[in-house]
């Protein structure tokens, strides 16, 4: 199949960028479309994205990304509730509300987690002075979000005594939203790179673009990120995640910092200059290096007869089904692997790493133990055991996993980064610094060690981990004076 002509409609419709690593996730979508349409011949389905937009929306569902969690990045919230809110609040009625836009709000997890926060704050009458809008690209995630139905890894970082005030139990261990928020939250289906804001209801206080730029190339994020400041009423404010802010200080909004977190105010740029420089100068920007990911085996598919695995699938071709998320199958081939061969310790670590990603933890710990009774110092074990700890909010085995991890391997800067956090989460500022100290001096050699995961269930680059770790670093030493 040639991919060059897919990957260019798919940049040109929508920005998404699918090169070098995450080729093979584009073509594993279109071959997916391919067969459940019955058509072989890849200009065949070309010619058909070209001319039929709704299989080019079905074919985007496919290859976006949506992972998201109430309360992510707190910060923001909390400076939004805190801060900003109540300079934005005034003069407000509900025939003008503060509006609030999440740009890419996958399944809504975001603004809910915003209307949430707000009514902590202020009560039920914030309901009536708030717009809150979620747009995204992709049908599926939105469906999810008016659902407003949520499991597992959703509330990693939701606090347990808010569950019942803003969730009630639905089927099978989820749990909807409660009406009183999920009425007041909007969403739309909206292509960022190119739909008409015509219909943005006046000019909007407060923008949430996180997480979404780091699927655009350079001019795709500078483009979109100019449309949205283009929508911001004056001193209207635009987060992105902190991985995502030095490269969107490009100068078309100031970068302010407030209470230690950084985001893009639309204010005249003379004002915010000073800590503009400030911003930069706290963090200087590494040189962007091109993500060094290998290419993607070819994925197995069920639904295409001439790669069925009839025969013991390989470990590529379970690590490439995980990584294009196709977890039930991963575990079909991991299992037939395993009864394959007992003592192959990357098997067990590549199945805890999928069930995590499935939301089962104790089932991942399980696994995880078994591969370490069977490789006592085996440093993937022991990440994944912490990780899994620190999703189930026990920080206490959390630390003790990763300081074992570190002292497995004491290069093993993705142990220390998650030392720090977890340090964080205990208010431990200055064992927190330590390990960011070293994290970052880690990542900081020319060519850092492997993170040590096979299968990283995180999205981050080195190079945009060390931007976290240098901006939680900051935040920390203000905070401890
Ligand atoms: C990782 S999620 C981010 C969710 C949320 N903002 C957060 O920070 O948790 C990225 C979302 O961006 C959406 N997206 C990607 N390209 C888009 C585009 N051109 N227009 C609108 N949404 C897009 C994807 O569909 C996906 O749901």
């Amino acid at each position: 199949m040639n991919i060059q002509p897919f990957q260019s409609l798919v940049k040109e419709r929508c920005g998404l960028c699918f090169e070098e690593g995450k080729i093979a996730m584009l073509a594993d979508g279109i071959l997916t479309r391919m067969s459940q349409l019955g058509m072989a011949i890849d200009t065949d389905y070309l010619a058909c994205l070209r001319r039929n937009e709704t299989e080019f929306h079905t074919l985007v569902n496919l290859l976006t990304i949506n992972e998201t969690y109430f309360f992510r990045e707190p910060e923001h919230l909390n400076l939004l509730a805190d801060k900003i809110m109540p300079e934005m609040l005034a003069g407000k009625t509900p025939a003008d509300p503060v509006r609030i836009l999440c740009a890419g709000c996958a399944t809504g997890e975001e603004p809910y987690s915003i209307m949430m926060k707000l009514f902590e704050k202020y009560g039920p009458g914030i309901r009536e002075l708030v717009s809150i809008t979620g747009v995204d690209i992709d049908s599926v995630a939105l469906g999810m979000a008016e659902r407003g139905v949520y499991s597992g890894l959703s509330f990693r970082g939701f606090p347990d005594h808010l569950r019942h005030k803003y969730f009630e139990k639905s089927e099978n261990d989820h749990y909807r939203v409660r009406n009183f928020i999920r009425e007041k939250i909007g969403f739309r289906k909206m292509n960022l790179l190119n739909d008409p804001f015509s219909d943005m209801p006046g000019r909007l206080d407060a923008i949430f673009y996180r997480n979404v730029s780091i699927y655009f190339d350079p001019p795709t994020q500078l483009h979109i990120f100019n449309r949205l400041a283009g929508l911001l009423r004056e001193n209207g404010w635009l987060f992105v995640s902190a991985t995502e802010t030095l490269s969107h200080n490009h100068g078309v909004l100031p970068l302010v910092e407030r209470d230690g977190i950084f985001c893009f105010q639309n204010k005249d740029k003379r004002n915010g200059d000073d800590e503009h420089k400030k911003a930069i100068s706290s963090s200087a920007p590494a040189q962007r290096k091109k993500p060094s990911l290998a290419p993607l085996p070819p994925v197995p598919s069920k639904q295409r007869p001439d790669r069925r695995l009839s025969k013991v699938p390989s470990f590529e071709e379970a690590l490439a089904l995980a990584e294009n998320k196709r977890y039930g199958e991963a575990l079909g081939c991991l299992d037939t692997l395993l009864e394959q061969d007992r003592s192959s310790i990357k098997s067990y670590m590549l199945k805890a790493g999928v069930l995590i990603n499935m939301k089962r933890l104790d089932d991942a710990e399980r696994t995880c133990r078994q591969g370490i009774e069977r490789q006592r110092w085996d440093l993937e074990g022991h990440l994944l055991l912490g990780l899994i700890a620190k999703l189930k909010g026990d920080s206490e085995t959390a630390v003790q996993r990763f300081k074992e991890a570190v002292y497995i391997q004491s290069s093993c800067w993705l142990g220390h980064f998650y030392l720090a956090e977890v340090y964080g989460i205990r208010k431990e500022s200055k064992q927190a610094i330590r390990e960011y100290e070293i994290a970052i001096k880690l990542l900081s050699k020319d060519s850092p060690p492997d993170h040590g995961l096979t299968f990283f269930p995180l999205a981050f680059r080195p190079e945009q981990l060390k931007h976290l770790c240098l901006h939680n670093l900051n935040r920390l030493k203000k905070s401890t004076g």
